[in-house]
């Protein structure tokens, strides 16, 4: 804690998560390590996100601390009931279009001397695309943070967009482009990700729209991180210092602060450690299925919270896993089937009963921590990727959006420790790459892979813990910043 302790009042951060679970997981736990370095937390949900994490951890989950409080904006979004992810361009266009005006009457009321019982607002951590917040804090002159929570190498591939289109590389000129063959083209110009496809870059330039969304969006956040006072990224240096290096050379300084999960693990405090952040119920039952299991003989399947597949996707998972004979845990996330429930064939159920485990949503850092996860088929996110690096669990990829697909490349073609699985997922694709994770030569050398990642990961908490004290003292408690 160090010299905060003689600080006449504590500072204190306002933290706002993108409104996903992927955002709001590392979020939070960032949250958790600089209350932990006191500081003063206020954490800023959506209010549709602020009742769905009370729906699932129950009315007194987000009472906080005296020091540590949670408070809500709308998402300017018309009311749901439904409980479920919401449409990600649809929200990120509103949050963009709406938040900063009821965020400004937040900061205001948290300042408030006459009417506030908290210590004034001095710095803002802000998801690297909820920058709408830049301009609030240069109201306050205050420095913001901002808080990349995926992975450096998708951060660099975000980046590339502008260059794409000035290249004539995108928007694409039709629809045929999408299936022709042309996202197979090999990219050389792109220092640190040569020889990446167009299709491994985040997924978002596959449009042949001069004026979507989400193009646009990328644009403007990664142009305004540029004006942020530092940006944070959960990862670590020996896992990603070639594109660590690149994106330093045009970014304001970088924090590497991860992987967090290890990080926030040392935070003790267990009124801080009931804070947890899933928005769906978890199922702990899986723990003791796995428990019944022998070490590294169980697939862990989890399509993170964003990621639909097709009912007939889903079929050809069902029958891969049942044919390559391994033991699986699959959490079925209430709507990771489009348009409808997940319906798996009895035949499936009634062949795999002795060795199959479902669920809708799991612990899933205690699921891949767990001696008896071998392998991990998965989305790709950003999560469930360093996740499980730091376990030393290896991976087959179906990266289905946005960052997912550059992690996936990495994964494969650089860090040893994924097979990608083809969109257009078939059976026997599914049935040949688990067998081969679990049980060939190729699975054995992505498991030592994965092992000295971990090994790396478990060493980078020194520099991580560093790195955090650097970044409150040389930016967060900074005002000249
Ligand atoms: C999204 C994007 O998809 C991802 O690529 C981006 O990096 C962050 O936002 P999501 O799809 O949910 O996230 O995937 P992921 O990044 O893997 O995050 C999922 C989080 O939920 C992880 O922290 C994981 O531990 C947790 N989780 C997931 C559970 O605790 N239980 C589950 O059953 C599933």
């Amino acid at each position: 804690m160090g010299s905060i302790a003689l600080l006449e009042k504590k500072p204190h951060a306002v933290c706002v998560p993108a409104a996903a679970q992927g955002h709001i997981n590392p979020m939070l736990k960032l949250a958790k390590l600089l209350h932990h370095n006191g500081f003063h937390i206020t954490f800023v949900n959506t209010e549709f996100n602020h009742r769905r994490w009370l729906k699932s951890r129950g009315p007194d989950a987000l009472n906080g601390l005296p020091d540590f409080q949670f408070k809500a904006i709308p998402d300017g979004l018309p009311p749901s009931d439904v409980d479920a992810t919401q449409d990600i361009p649809t929200l990120f266009e509103s949050v963009d279009r709406t938040c900063l005006g009821p965020f400004r009457e937040l900061l205001a009321e948290l300042n408030d001397t006459s009417s506030s019982k908290v210590p004034p607002v001095s710095c803002i951590v802000s998801d690297a695309i909820t920058s709408f917040t830049l301009a609030a804090a240069e109201e306050l002159s205050i420095p913001e943070v901002h808080f990349w929570t995926a992975s450096a190498c998708s951060y660099l591939g975000f980046f590339q967009y502008a260059k794409l289109m000035e290249k004539g590389i995108i928007p694409l000129k039709d629809a045929s482009y999408l299936t022709n063959g042309y996202l197979d083209t090999v990219l050389d110009w792109i220092p640190e990700l040569e020889g990446i496809r167009l299709k491994d870059l985040p997924s978002f330039l596959r449009t042949t729209n001069p004026d979507d969304f989400m193009v646009k969006f990328v644009l403007q956040e990664t142009q305004r991180a540029r004006k942020a006072s530092a940006i944070i990224i959960n990862t670590y240096q020996q896992l990603e210092h070639g594109v660590l290096d690149a994106l330093s050379s045009f970014l304001p300084p970088i924090y590497t602060i991860g992987p967090l999960h290890f990080l926030d693990n040392h935070v003790h405090d267990k009124s801080l450690t009931d804070i947890q952040s899933n928005l769906w119920k978890e199922e702990p039952e899986c723990l003791e299925w796995l428990d019944s299991k022998d070490p590294n003989s169980v697939v862990y399947v989890n399509f993170g919270s964003i990621a639909v597949m097709t009912p007939e996707q889903l079929v050809e998972f069902a029958w891969g896993l049942a044919n390559s004979k391994q033991n699986f845990l699959w959490i079925l996330r209430p709507d990771l089937v489009s348009g409808s429930s997940a319906i798996l064939p009895s035949e499936f159920l009634e062949e795999t009963k002795e060795r199959s485990m479902f669920a809708g949503w799991c612990p899933q850092e205690k699921v891949l921590s767990h001696p008896a996860v071998g392998g991990f088929l998965t989305h790709s996110g950003w999560n469930s990727t360093i996740e499980s690096i730091s376990y030393g669990v290896p991976m087959i990829c179906w990266p289905f959006f946005a960052d997912q697909q550059t992690n996936c490349w990495f994964c494969c073609t650089k860090w040893g420790i994924g097979m990608e699985i083809d969109n257009n997922v078939k059976r026997d694709e599914v049935e040949g790459l688990v067998s081969e994770l679990m049980a060939g030569e190729k699975g054995k050398e992505m498991k030592k892979k994965a092992m000295d990642w971990k090994k790396l990961a478990e060493t980078a908490v020194t520099d991580s813990n560093l790195n955090l004290e650097n970044l409150i003292h040389q930016v967060l408690l900074n005002p000249s910043i």
